[in-house]
């Protein structure tokens, strides 16, 4: 094993977030243990796709387009849009299994069939989507990382924006919902430096299908504003 890297060969990629909450009820855990494995998008994980190939798309949602959410948290966007568009299949990345577990009980409840999940980091995920594989990605409320020194933490540096920008197409949009002021100020600088061009759209106008989230609820009760950037690949 070379310095730096796992035994499967992963690189060594720091995650800084949550991985486990509070206890999962049993019914939490009862729905990880039976429904993870039949909602995988495919091989993502070093450990069982050591060679990094690309997921086979349309052996696993045939010709429905492919959107992506980064960080679903508690589901609720991703739930919600999944109902809106029967039509699309949409793949949610997450590594906080706490999250990852409500998102499986809203799945059950709502009875979607055209969500696929990865418990894990999207950086994983990306290196195994298609490039110009997916249609349409979704970043709400993304961790804030208010210190300066953890700016390069955001997911809106070139480390996540460059792998994103290659598994889009041409033409997918790209949707950055946040409440920190200085979130909107990096993410207007960073993610042009990646290729995007921002869409012309009120950033204090929600998008006309967006469901709000838990962690939108809770920046609205607490006083700050929500922003609503929109992007597209050329
Ligand atoms: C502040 S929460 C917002 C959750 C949800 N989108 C919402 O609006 O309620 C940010 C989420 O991004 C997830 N996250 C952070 N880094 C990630 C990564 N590299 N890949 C996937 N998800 C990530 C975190 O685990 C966390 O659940």
């Amino acid at each position: 094993m070379t310095k730096g890297s796992h035994p499967t060969g992963a690189p060594w990629r720091n995650f800084y977030g949550r991985i486990h909450g509070k206890t999962l009820r049993p019914t939490q855990k009862d729905h990880l243990e039976h429904d993870l494995d039949a909602l995988s998008p495919g091989p993502v994980g070093w450990d069982v796709n050591p060679e990094r190939e690309k997921l086979d798309l349309m052996g696993r949602f045939g010709d429905k387009p492919v959107w992506l959410e980064v960080g679903f948290g508690g589901g609720e966007h991703l739930v919600h849009m999944a109902k809106s568009y029967p039509e699309v299949a949409i793949i949610g990345a997450e590594p906080f299994i706490n999250g990852v577990a409500m998102l499986l009980g809203k799945i059950r409840d709502a009875e979607v069939d055209n969500i696929a999940v990865h418990p894990g980091d999207v950086r994983d995920l990306f290196d195994v989507l298609p490039d110009g594989s997916v249609e349409k990605a979704f970043l709400n409320y993304p961790d804030p990382w208010p210190k300066a020194r953890h700016h390069r933490r955001r997911f809106v540096t070139q480390e996540h924006l460059e792998p994103l920008f290659r598994v889009l197409s041409p033409g997918a949009e790209f949707r950055v919902a946040t409440d920190i002021p200085d979130y909107v100020r990096q993410t207007l600088e960073e993610v042009p430096v990646a290729g995007f061009e921002r869409v012309d759209h009120p950033d204090d106008q929600a998008w006309s299908d967006w469901p709000s989230t838990r962690y939108e609820q809770k920046a609205l009760r607490e006083g700050r504003r929500p922003h609503y950037l929109t992007f597209r690949r050329p």
